[in-house]
Order: structure tokens, then sequence, then C-alpha cells
């Protein structure tokens, strides 16, 4: 019988990859997942409950019925800019939602969770790489909601709660088989927004800031393939079966990029000019966050197969016009200019 995993968020864009990446392994994961930001046609290998992790029924229900082995908790909001503007939309859903879940396992003695953290938890780093031995100062209350779920993680080990909190820097890309990307609402991240402008699709591109103390002044990110970043929590949750007690580990890169650099790869790749013009900075972005993912390697022998920017631009480009059903006339590095997008008939 197929290893059964709970995977809250599993419709949302790096949860779907984790949970084709669990069933490619041999486990049967259970999205549990509200439908808010997460989309239902992302749910293809294995079953759906929705329900809002905040309903202890519901949490309970789906335990009850699905008794996992393990859970992959990745349900919350990811907004870092919004939840500045309102903490308590954030603080109630993330962390009522953590203690929710926490409350369902300890009843169904479910014991191992791997938590979805973020390089969000180290703030304004004073030195990169970050390695998980730098200062936790998250400059945002989504930053503590995943710095103090962390905290919560490791506290509950006295419940005899196992976990390893996987810390994200800028998910990018897309399933290379084309099954899967990235599409929130509304959109926020730099990679979509700028295939959007390639595509034609949006007139310009605002660069937020090119003062801050970086190579070219604008803000320097480590961009991780999203299946790379899925690979890493099935080699975690193995982990588990070996070690006790409440572990992080960063998932990065290792190489930075600026946001010019992106924006001349995706120009690149996709062969379309973007419109890019400076605008002033977004409040709370760090300038610097690149991973030192040295840890991640030696502990859970994660290895990324995407590493290269282009490749992971590469693979989203490909989603992406997927998604928005749109097709060129010929292959797109030969046009110069931006032309109309066509819509798909076919
Ligand atoms: N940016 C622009 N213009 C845009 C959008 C983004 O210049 O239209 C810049 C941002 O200012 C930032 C960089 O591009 O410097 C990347 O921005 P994203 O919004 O794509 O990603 P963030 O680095 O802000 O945040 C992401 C996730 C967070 C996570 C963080 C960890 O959204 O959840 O990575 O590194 F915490």
């Amino acid at each position: 019988m197929r290893k059964t995993v709970l995977v809250t968020g599993g419709a949302g864009f790096i949860g779907s990859h984790v949970c084709k990446a669990l069933a490619k392994d041999g486990f049967m994961p259970i999205t549990f997942d509200d439908l808010v930001h997460g989309h239902r046609d992302n749910v293809r290998w294995g079953p759906l409950e929705v329900g809002d992790l905040r309903n202890p029924e519901a949490v309970r229900g789906a335990f009850k019925i699905w008794n996992p082995i393990a859970v992959v908790h990745m349900a919350g909001y990811i907004a870092a800019g919004e939840s500045v503007a309102n903490p308590a939309k954030y603080y109630d859903n993330n962390m009522r939602g953590t203690l929710t879940l926490l409350d369902a396992m300890i009843a169904d003695d479910t014991r191992r969770i791997v938590f979805s953290s973020s390089a969000a938890v180290y703030g304004a780093p004073k030195a990169v790489p970050i390695t998980e031995a730098s200062a936790l100062n998250p400059t945002n209350p989504y930053g503590h909601t995943k710095l103090m779920t962390e905290q919560i993680l490791r506290d509950f080990r006295a419940h005899g709660i196992s976990s390893t909190s996987l810390r994200y820097f800028n998910a990018a890309g897309a399933d290379p088989e084309g099954e899967l990307g990235e599409a929130h609402e509304p959109e926020t991240h730099l990679i979509p927004i700028l295939l959007d402008a390639a595509a034609g699709l949006r007139k310009s591109f605002s660069i937020y800031g090119d003062s801050y103390r970086t190579p070219d002044g604008t803000c320097v990110r480590d961009y991780v393939h999203v299946s790379d970043l899925a690979k890493a929590h099935v080699l975690a949750l193995k982990h588990l079966d070996d070690t006790s007690g409440a572990n992080a580990y960063n998932l990065g890169n290792g190489r930075g990029y600026s946001v010019r650099e992106v924006v001349s790869e995706v120009e690149a790749v996709t062969g379309r000019p973007i419109d890019a013009r400076v605008k002033p900075p977004r409040p709370g972005d760090p300038p610097e966050l690149v991973a030192d993912p040295g840890l991640a390697e030696k502990e859970l022998g994660w290895e990324q197969n995407y590493a290269d920017l282009s490749i992971q631009i590469d693979h989203a480009w490909h989603w992406h016009l997927k998604a928005k059903g749109l097709h060129f006339p010929t292959s797109p590095r030969q046009y110069p200019k931006t032309p109309e997008p066509m819509l798909a008939t076919d």
C-alpha cells in the first residue's frame, strides 16, 4: 500500500510540484487546501480535501479518513508586502492554521512534518551567502510567521513531533514536463511578470529600485527551480525516518542574479525585448539574498538538476504560454520586437 502524506497547500505552485514528486516516489499525496489561492487543476496526483486549516473538524476529519504517515505543511499566505499592510490576516491564517494542524497531528499520532519556511526568516542579512547559522531577523509579518512556526516546531519536540523546515529562496521555473507552473493571483513575482511583459501582455515592467548597494544597483536574489525544491521535500521526508528533532535547511541555488540580469535573461530566452523602467524601491525588499545550500546537500543529499537560470526561465516560459493560451507563429527567438500575441485557436 502506498504511504499517504497530507500536503497542506498542495494546490499551490510549489505544493503541486511537491505532490507530483511525492507520487513519483511512491507516496500518495493528499492535498488539503482551501483553494483561496490554490488551483483545483493542480491536484492530479492524489485526492483533494477542500477545507480551511483553521477549522479543527475539517483537519481532524482529513486525518481520520487518510491516516497519513507524515505531513508536508505548505499552506499559508505568502505576500510579504501585503503582510505589512494586513498583519492580522497573516498571523491568523498562518499561525492559527499551523496550531490547528499540529493539534490534529498529535491527536492522530502523526509525528513527522516538513514545513515550507522561507529565506524571509533572515530579513536583510549582514553577509551573503547565507548559512543556517546566520542571524534570524524577519523584516515583515510574513517572515515572522515563518520564524514563529519554526520555533513552535522546535518546541513541539516535547510532543514527539520531528520536523524539517525548508527555507526556500526564490522559487522559479515550472514542471519540465509542462504539467504545472506558476499562476498567482494577483501576481507579484519577478519572473512571471517579466514573462507577461515578454508575451506582450503588459506594456512595461517596473524595476523596484536601482540604488541598492549591489553591483548594478538592483536587488539580487537566488532563484531555485521548483522541481528541485519539490525533490528536497521527498528527501527531507525520508530523512525524518532516520532522524528526530527539529532541523532547518536552506534551499537555494547558491548564486545570485540582479533584477537587471533576470530581465536580460528573460529577453535572451524569449527573444523579446522588455521595456524596463526604474521605479521607487518596494518597501521591505532586502538588497541581496543568496543561499549557501551546502547543509541540505550534505545532510539531505540534495542536488539541483536545473540550477541554470536560463533553463528555469525556459521551463516557465513554455508553461506560461500554454497557461495563457498563447502561441507565436514561429520560434520566439526570431522576433527582435514584441509582436502582438495571438490567441490559440486549437
Ligand atoms: N521585482 C521588481 N519588479 C517587479 C517584481 C519584483 O523589480 O515587478 C524585484 C523585487 O523588488 C525583488 C526581486 O524582483 O528584488 C524578486 O521579487 P519577487 O517578488 O519575485 O520575490 P521576493 O524576493 O520579494 O520574495 C520571494 C517570495 C517570498 C520569499 C522570498 C525569499 O515571494 O515568499 O522570495 O527569498 F520569502
